[in-house]
């Protein structure tokens, strides 16, 4: 146990998560809890940085939590919580922002696409954001941390953080490093696959949802762009066959080859319904555990709070040594 390397990630509470959630991060997670030392969040506090709807918001808060254990993740074996719940979150992240400079933020791409997104709302939250996910990851001296292409940039900026406020005081943070998982997929958009696929996309066939019945994920994949050339090989030009082939590849753990050969001889329509199929499978066990953690509001509470308590217990040690070494009196 305790030579096991230590994982940290969060995940927003967004309304409907979606396949490329599930592929492209929560699946990881589940087989990284079986090799490390891992914790993991909802980041309720990031998603105020776009303006939520109180009563929403706080069901999404839920939803994504009882998400988390439905993939199968062990609250006794991983420390699972909500960012708020722990407030050494936001400590943490004022002392950082002192060690941060205007100029690297300002070229964070996230901060100036959300800021062209929500041109009405460029909020300071949204500027610093990338402090508090520091302070995430460095409260828990983790070592690994799983992150999107997307996410890539705030990694680095919080190992550039770590390495001044240390270089300032000695070895005070752990610099984490990124992690790639096995499948790590960027699922793209059914019906436009150069768009990485969103949840916010206004055409429902564009995406799925991971609680999205049967029957729906079958009819989404069935109406999913391909070409006209009616051969499932990977290729430049391909993206909506090699966006389907990434799919299935990640859910079956099959290699790209194995699939070019299944599917040798056969048409699109025979390879979108073994997708589909695949991906519902995959999703059932998720859609099953959810109906029932999310029907037990009271033990889902008593889960996320006793997971706050050991979150914190790690959090207050390196949110007061940091403090002392500045020379606040703790
Ligand atoms: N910013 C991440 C996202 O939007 C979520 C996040 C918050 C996170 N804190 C983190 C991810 C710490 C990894 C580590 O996807």
């Amino acid at each position: 146990m305790e030579n096991k390397k230590r994982v940290l990630s969060c995940i927003q509470p967004s309304g409907m998560l979606t396949l490329g959630n599930y592929l492209g991060a929560l699946k990881n997670w589940k087989s990284m809890s079986e090799e490390f030392d891992c914790i993991f969040a909802v980041a309720d506090l990031h998603a105020i940085t776009v303006r939520q709807v109180p009563k929403d918001f706080r069901q999404h808060i839920y939803d994504t939590f009882a998400l988390l254990l439905s993939i199968g993740l062990n609250p006794e074996e991983n420390i699972l919580f909500l960012q708020s719940n722990v407030s050494q979150h936001t400590e943490l992240a004022w002392l950082l922002s002192c060690y941060t400079q205007f100029g690297e933020l300002s070229r964070m791409t996230q901060f100036k696409d959300k800021s062209l997104k929500h041109a009405d709302n460029v909020n300071l939250g949204l500027f610093a954001y990338p402090t508090l996910m520091a302070a995430d990851i460095l409260l828990y001296n983790a070592d690994l941390v799983p992150v999107g292409s997307d996410q890539k940039q705030h990694l680095e900026i919080t190992r550039d953080i770590a390495a001044r406020f240390n270089g300032i005081y000695g070895d005070v943070f752990k610099l984490p490093e990124p992690y790639i998982g096995k499948s790590g997929a960027r699922v793209m958009s059914l019906q436009d696959p150069t768009k990485k696929m969103s949840k916010s996309d206004d055409n429902v066939n564009a995406w799925v949802a991971i609680l999205d019945d049967e029957d729906t994920i079958i009819r989404k994949f069935k109406r999913a762009v391909t070409d006209s050339e009616a051969k499932v090989c990977f290729k430049e030009g391909k993206d909506g066959i090699n966006n389907l082939i990434n799919i299935y590849s990640a859910v079956t753990e099959k290699t790209v080859a194995e699939i070019e050969k299944e599917f040798e001889n056969k048409g699109y329509g025979d390879f979108k319904t073994a997708v589909a199929e695949s991906v519902a499978d995959a999703l059932k066990p998720v859609r099953e555990n959810y109906k029932m953690f999310i029907s037990d509001k009271a033990e889902l509470e008593r889960i996320f709070r006793s997971g706050a308590e050991k979150a914190e217990a790690i959090a207050i040690k390196t949110l007061s040594k940091a403090m002392k070494k500045v020379g606040f009196i703790r």
